[in-house]
């Protein structure tokens, strides 16, 4: 299997990254192409793993489904019925396969939907009760059987009110795809306005869709007939821009990422001031600079426009080189501090009980082989093994290619030292 060796330190790096599109926007945006009669284009596509396994999905029910790589687009044509059985291996491999629920549901009213429950991850339990009860509001029923989820509608789907009882990022994607065709009007409160969704929404109205926003998180859906030819360009991925930041910030190096909206990392950026990184902005890109003196921070993690929960291993290995005591506060997965162990296993000096984190800044970190778990872990490891000193194996590093397009290529032009090694 594939793993990394890097040897560090790796110092004070330099350059300019350009970020891809954004995973969890192009997931539910691909999703939502079941809606669509019409050819689907989408532009920026990140050319990362999920998103083939979201196309081979896709393909599964019935889509044609393009890629060129190239000028990263991909075209999507459905020219007959999908199917509606969404089967357990490709849903197991990739928990966004969910998000197929919303949209087979949305386009195929009156019909039985079978959606195979995905299992636990390495995040902890991520139920999907929330996109359930979501549905129920429309009049769609649920049961689950030999571990499939049956939805079906007698009548035609019908608008109501819903409120979310926690912000849920693919629960709010889905229910949304869910309602476009419903008849009357929806209005949805304690939805999520990370930057994706926001993104899933702007297409959908640009495509025909009616979704107004009533209040921060409350939105009204009226149904509408038919959604026309769909054209998106997708946002820049924040998680991976702000990783590149991590990168130079840990290295006590600089880096421009590129092709970002900066105010998608507002809390993120913020963060980074506070413990002592120069910050420029422009309207697509971030620059970080290094300065000696940093401080120690407390935070945590919250729904957008708090610190993203994927922001948070990247911090946590750049904590440990901060000198001081910092805090981490995990208020969205129960078990999202799995690279505090490997980073201990580098000297790092982290201690976690139930959702804090309390890292006490070490000057030094040594080189040591390590085993990632999911994909911000990956980056988590990679940054703590490039600041260390001496040499680090990184093993399971698929969990990263999941997420992260040209990892190796862009950290070797960054001056890190590492090569993938397949054993
Ligand atoms: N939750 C429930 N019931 C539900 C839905 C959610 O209890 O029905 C809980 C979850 O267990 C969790 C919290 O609510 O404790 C928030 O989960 P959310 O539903 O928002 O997460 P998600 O939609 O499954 C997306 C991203 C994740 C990201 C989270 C949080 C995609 C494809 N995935 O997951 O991305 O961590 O939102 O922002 O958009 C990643 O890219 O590495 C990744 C894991």
């Amino acid at each position: 299997m594939k793993h990394f060796i890097i040897k560090g330190p790796t110092k004070g790096v330099k350059g300019n990254i350009n970020i891809s599109g954004a995973k969890n926007s192009c997931l539910p945006l691909m999703a939502a192409s079941i809606l669509f009669e019409k050819k689907v284009v989408f532009k920026n596509i990140p050319l990362v793993n999920d998103v083939y396994t979201m196309k081979n999905l896709l393909i599964a029910l019935g889509s044609k489904v393009v890629i060129n790589k190239s000028n990263k687009m991909m075209t999507i044509i459905n020219t007959r019925p999908h199917k509606l059985v969404v089967p357990y291996e490709l849903v197991s491999t990739m928990r966004a396969g969910v998000l197929t629920m919303g949209s087979l549901l949305g386009r195929y009213h009156k019909k039985n939907i079978y959606v195979a429950k995905g299992g636990g991850c390495s995040l902890g339990i991520r139920d999907i009760n929330y996109h359930l009860s979501g549905f129920e509001s429309l009049g769609a029923s649920n049961s689950l059987q030999k571990g499939y989820v049956k939805i079906s509608s007698k009548d035609k789907l019908k608008g109501s009110l819903f409120k979310f009882p926690k912000v849920t990022v693919t629960g709010s994607a889905n229910l949304i795809m869910a309602s476009v065709f419903i008849k009357g009007f929806h209005i949805i409160k304690n939805i999520s306005i990370e930057p994706e969704v926001i993104d899933l929404i702007n297409f959908l109205n640009n495509s025909g869709a009616n979704i107004k926003f009533l209040g921060k998180r409350t939105i009204k859906i009226t149904g509408v007939k038919e959604l026309i030819k769909g054209n998106h360009n997708i946002i820049g991925d924040r998680i991976e821009a702000f990783s590149y930041l991590c990168v130079a910030a840990i290295t006590g190096g600089r880096v421009t990422v590129k092709n970002i909206n900066p105010k998608h990392l507002k809390t993120e950026l913020s963060i980074l001031k506070k413990i002592g990184y120069k910050i420029k902005t422009s309207d697509n890109s971030v620059y970080l600079k290094s300065i000696k003196k940093l401080n120690s921070v407390k935070i945590k993690t919250a729904p957008f426009p708090g610190l993203a929960t994927d922001s948070m291993p990247m911090l946590l290995a750049l904590l440990t080189k901060v000198p001081g005591k910092s805090e981490i506060l995990e208020n969205i997965f129960s078990n999202r501090f799995m690279a505090a162990p490997e980073l201990s296993r580098m000297g790092a000096k982290i201690k976690v009980k139930r959702n804090k984190a309390v890292i006490l800044g070490t000057r030094n970190l040594f080189g040591a082989d390590c085993i990632s778990s999911d994909l911000r872990t990956t980056f988590s490891i990679i940054l703590g093994a490039l600041s260390a000193t001496g040499t680090s194996k990184i093993q399971r590093i698929y969990h990263g290619l999941r997420g992260y397009s040209n990892l190796e290529k862009n950290l070797k032009k960054m001056g890190v030292k590492i090569k993938s090694v397949e054993k």
